[in-house]
């Protein structure tokens, strides 16, 4: 494996009614409160109800920021800037998915920086302080509330960008498997897609001796794999919720990627789609990711084996490596299939007209993927294939 260095100051405070932490937590940070959330999801299932009750217990004053869109946008970005700033607010307060933290990441950074935030995320300029910020997630899928990162979508531009500082772990995240229960159906199975691809990613990678991160990724993924289908049958099933919960959580908080850094081009070419037809971010993921898993098959094919026989439990006997990754990679896809996450790019009705574009902006700042590089023409190619 590579050298690492591994720090993740993040503070979870993780299990059922667990949102009754949030007083005590955030009361550490000070009194002026900035509330984010997102279309209303927590108004109609009372958790909003509850997070008043904890900040007026914790003696806050409290500012609002409502209706941050899934793939946030930053416009919303530079509102909650401006209600920190104009509230001289101490301490923000996520709740919500990953759209809603990711902004409120960005929100973090811009009050404390002079200029444009998107200078930050474009990485014209880096960010030197921070609002401190806590979480309340709703969500598992991103990871985003153990870890430095953060997407955010310009429409002027047809960017959606992902950026990261280290000044944007979060204080602290409540992870309360309650708070989950009212996630949809769709949503549940983005989440679960979205989880599996961040283990994939992590797992592409040509380092030698990682036995014990392969390991925990396949063991993420196959408790996903095991937990998705009761879950699906038993949406209110909080101990399946619980699962789940700490699986999205441990996808993404750079434990699984000690020594070695993943591939992450499929994530890059899903933000270029997601850029500009506004999808769900885990449902372009299911429609991408079996055809980049085809297109990196030579690259080093005895990860694609690993995975396909300990994870997709395909029988080598008698195959070729060639055969056995593909029955993997066909393993993969018929489980997103099943659970009901969509397949081709047509289901989102997109057809050939923007692929150019889309490989433009994917392509934008040059050749890119750690396990297959890959420039403008491959990702034509495997949008093509998706179609
Ligand atoms: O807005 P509300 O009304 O709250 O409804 C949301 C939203 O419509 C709803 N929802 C959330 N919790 C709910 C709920 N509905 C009922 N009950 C609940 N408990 O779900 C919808 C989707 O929410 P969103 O936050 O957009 O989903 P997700 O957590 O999947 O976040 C997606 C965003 O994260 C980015 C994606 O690109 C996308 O912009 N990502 C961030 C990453 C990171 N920071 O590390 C990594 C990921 O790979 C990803 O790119
Ligand atoms: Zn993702």
């Amino acid at each position: 494996m590579n050298p690492f260095e591994f720090r993740n100051p993040t503070k979870l405070i993780f299990g059922a009614d667990q949102t009754d932490a949030l007083a005590e937590e955030f009361k550490k940070y000070g009194k002026r409160v900035l509330l984010v959330y997102g279309g209303g999801s927590i108004k109609r299932n009372g958790l909003y109800d509850q997070v008043i009750n904890q900040l007026n217990e914790g003696g806050a004053s409290v500012t609002e920021l409502s209706g941050v869109e899934p793939n946030p946008r930053l416009t919303t970005v530079h509102k909650g800037i401006d209600l920190c700033k104009e509230n001289e607010i101490d301490f923000i307060l996520a709740v919500g998915g990953g759209s809603v933290i990711d902004a409120v990441k960005a929100i973090a950074v811009g009050a404390k920086y002079e200029g444009d935030v998107w200078d930050i995320i474009t990485k014209k300029a880096t960010a030197e302080a921070a609002l401190p910020f806590g979480t309340i997630l709703t969500l598992a899928a991103t990871g985003t509330e153990m870890n430095p990162n953060s997407v955010i979508t310009n429409w002027e531009t047809n960017q959606k960008l992902g950026w990261n500082s280290p000044l944007v772990y979060p204080a602290f995240s409540i992870l309360d498997p309650k708070n989950t229960i009212t996630v949809p159906r769709d949503q549940t199975v983005y989440g679960m897609v979205d989880m599996m691809s961040h283990v994939i990613e992590t797992y592409f990678h040509k380092v030698d001796n990682t036995p014990l991160q392969d390991r925990m990724c396949e063991s993420v993924l196959t408790t996903v794999i095991e937990t998705a289908p009761k879950l699906l049958d038993d949406l209110e099933n909080l101990d399946h919720r619980e699962t789940i919960l700490l699986s999205g959580t441990m996808a993404l908080n750079g434990v699984l990627s000690m020594g070695a850094r993943g591939d992450w081009a499929t994530h890059n070419i899903e933000h270029a789609v997601s850029a500009v037809y506004d999808i769900p971010h885990a449902g372009g993921l299911a429609i991408i990711f079996p055809h980049w898993l085809r297109y990196s098959l030579d690259e080093k094919i005895e990860r694609h084996v690993q995975l396909a026989t300990r994870v997709f439990h395909v029988d080598p006997t008698g195959k070729t490596d060639r055969e056995i990754a593909l029955e993997g990679i066909e393993r993969l896809s018929a489980f997103w299939t099943e659970i009901g996450a969509p397949n081709r790019l047509k289901d989102y009705d997109i057809d050939d007209s923007q692929i150019e574009r889309m490989a433009e902006i994917a392509a934008s700042r040059g050749e890119f993927g750690n396990f297959k590089r890959l420039n403008k023409e491959d990702v034509v190619n495997i949008l093509t294939a998706a179609l």
